[in-house]
C-alpha cells in the first residue's frame, strides 16, 4: 500500500472505530526510528493502535511493568477526576463505597468468582503481601515458592520467616518443562506435614511461562496445603477463571494487562478462608466472612477505582479471547522466527498453552544488560534485562498496539546482533 493511500485508509478506519470518540492520532504516532508508516495489515488492530498515544522515540516492547492506557480510558479517568474534585467530600461520604463495590463486582464477573470474594487493592504487591504477612503462621510452618517468583513476594516471605519463624522452601522452575506433571512433581516434592501455603506465579514475570495452576491446586489440596497465586501478569492478558483454578487466594495488578490507571489491583480470597487472614490495615468491626474486613485503605484516589469499569469496557470491546489470541500471536510471530538462530536463546516454552504475549530472549555471547542496551541504543527497541533465577536475557512484552512491522524490526535487530558473535 502506498504511504498516502495508507494514511487515508487509516483516517477512514479511525472514523469507523467504535472505541475512539476523540481520536488524537497523528502521523508521528506511527513513526518509529524516524521511519513511517508502519503498515498494519489487520484493520482492527490498526484502529486499536490509533487509540493510543505512542511515544515515537522507540519501539516499546516493555509493557510488562505497566500498560499505558488507551485514550478512551484516559479520557474517562480525566472525567472521574473532575467529578470527584467537583463533588468533593460529598462524593466520599455518599457513593464512594457503593461505586468501589460495583467495580469489584464487575471484576468478579470478569474472572468468574463471587463478588463476596474479591476486593480492589492498590496492586499485586498489596494483595499478595496481605496474605503472606496476614497468614496465621505458627513457628515451624513451611511455605513453598520458586526462585522465579517476583522478588517483592520472596522478600515478604523472608520477612515472615524472620517474624514468625516459618521455613521457606524454594524450587527452581525449568524454562522448558516436559509436561505439567514435571512442574506439579517439583512442588509436590517439597510438601511435608508442616507445609501450609504454596505460593506460585500464574505467569512467571521474567519469562512469560504460564504454570498449570489448576493441577497444582488439585495436588496441594490433597495434602491440605493452601495455594496463593500471583496473577500479576494474567488479568486482561488471557482468560482467567478463578472458580476453575480452585485456588485459595489470587492477587493481581490491574494496571498491567487490564490497562487501568496506575494503582489498581485485586485480591480474591475463597469465602471459607476470609476469616483466617489478618488484614494489612485494621478495619472497623466486620463479620468474619465479610471480605471488606481485608479492605481498609484510608483515603485513596477513588477515580482510579471508578476507571476500572472503563478499562473493562475497553477490554471487552476488544474481546477477551481476541486480545489473548493477538498477544499470543505477536509473541510467536517473533519467537518462532528467532528460536533456531545460532546463539539466540529463547527462555520461554514453545508450547502455546504455556505462554501468551510475554517471552524472554538471550544471546549466548552477550550479558542480558548488554543486549538490552544494544537493542535500545542501536536499534531503538525498549526491553528489560533479566539476569538471575536461571533466566538470562531480555523480557519482551508487546501490547495490543504493537505491529508486526515493529516486530520485524526487532527480529532484524536480533539477527544482526546474533551474527556478530
Ligand atoms: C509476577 C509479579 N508479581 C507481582 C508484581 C508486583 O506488581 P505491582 O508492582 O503492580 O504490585 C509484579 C510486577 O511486575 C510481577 O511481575
Amino acid at each position: 500500500m502506498q504511504k498516502r493511500t495508507f494514511i487515508k485508509r487509516l483516517g477512514q478506519l479511525a472514523l469507523a472505530s467504535p472505541f475512539t470518540p476523540h481520536l488524537s492520532y497523528s502521523q508521528s504516532r506511527l513513526t518509529i526510528n524516524g521511519k513511517q508508516p508502519y503498515i498494519e495489515t489487520d484493520d482492527f488492530w490498526l484502529k486499536i493502535r490509533a487509540d493510543y498515544d505512542i511515544k515515537p522515540d522507540y519501539i516499546n516492547l516493555e509493557s510488562g511493568y505497566y500498560n499505558i492506557i488507551p485514550i478512551p480510558t484516559r479520557q474517562k479517568l480525566e472525567e472521574h477526576i473532575k467529578m470527584v474534585n467537583f463533588e468533593g467530600t460529598y462524593y466520599m461520604r455518599t457513593v464512594q463505597w457503593d461505586n468501589k463495590k460495583a467495580a469489584a463486582a464487575r471484576l468478579a464477573k470478569l474472572v468468574n468468582c463471587s463478588p463476596e470474594e474479591l476486593i480492589i487493592t492498590r496492586n499485586a504487591t498489596e494483595s499478595l503481601d496481605m496474605v503472606i504477612t496476614g497468614y496465621p503462621w505458627q513457628e515451624g510452618d513451611e511455605a513453598i515458592m520458586a526462585e522465579q517468583d517476583y522478588g517483592s513476594m520472596l522478600d515478604q516471605f523472608k520477612l515472615a520467616a524472620r517474624r514468625y519463624h516459618i521455613v521457606n522452601k524454594v524450587v527452581s522452575v525449568p524454562n522448558h518443562p516436559e509436561s505439567d506433571e514435571e512442574i506439579v512433581q517439583l512442588y509436590e516434592n517439597q510438601i511435608t506435614p508442616k507445609t501450609k501455603l504454596l505460593f506460585i506465579s500464574h505467569m512467571i514475570n521474567i519469562t512469560g511461562h504460564i504454570l498449570p495452576i489448576k493441577k497444582i491446586c488439585e495436588m496441594a489440596h490433597r495434602y491440605g496445603v493452601e495455594v496463593l497465586v500471583d496473577g500479576a501478569h494474567c488479568i486482561g492478558h488471557f482468560d482467567v477463571n478463578i472458580e476453575e483454578l480452585d485456588c485459595d487466594y489470587y492477587g493481581t495488578s490491574l494496571h498491567k494487562w487490564l490497562a487501568t490507571p496506575l494503582g489498581a489491583g485485586f485480591l480474591y480470597v475463597s469465602k471459607k478462608k476470609i476469616p483466617k487472614i489478618w488484614p494489612l490495615l485494621a478495619e472497623h468491626r466486620r463479620e468474619p466472612y465479610d471480605i471488606a474486613r481485608l479492605n481498609h485503605t484510608g483515603t485513596h484516589p477513588v477515580y482510579t477505582d471508578l476507571t476500572i469499569n472503563d478499562a473493562i469496557d475497553y477490554h471487552e470491546k476488544i474481546g477477551v479471547e481476541r486480545k489473548e489470541n493477538r498477544l499470543r500471536f505477536l509473541q510467536h510471530y517473533w519467537t518462532d522466527t528467532v528460536r533456531n538462530i545460532s546463539g539466540v536463546i529463547v527462555n520461554t516454552p514453545i508450547d502455546k498453552t504455556r505462554s501468551c504475549g510475554i517471552a524472554n530472549v538471550g544471546m549466548a555471547h552477550l550479558e542480558p544488560q548488554e543486549l538490552a542496551d544494544t537493542l535500545m541504543n542501536e536499534f531503538k527497541i525498549f526491553t528489560v534485562a533479566i539476569d538471575g533465577a536461571n533466566v538470562h536475557g531480555c523480557r519482551v512484552s508487546p501490547n495490543v498496539f504493537t505491529t508486526t512491522e515493529e516486530l520485524d524490526e526487532f527480529i532484524k535487530a536480533l539477527k544482526t546482533i546474533a551474527a556478530r558473535a
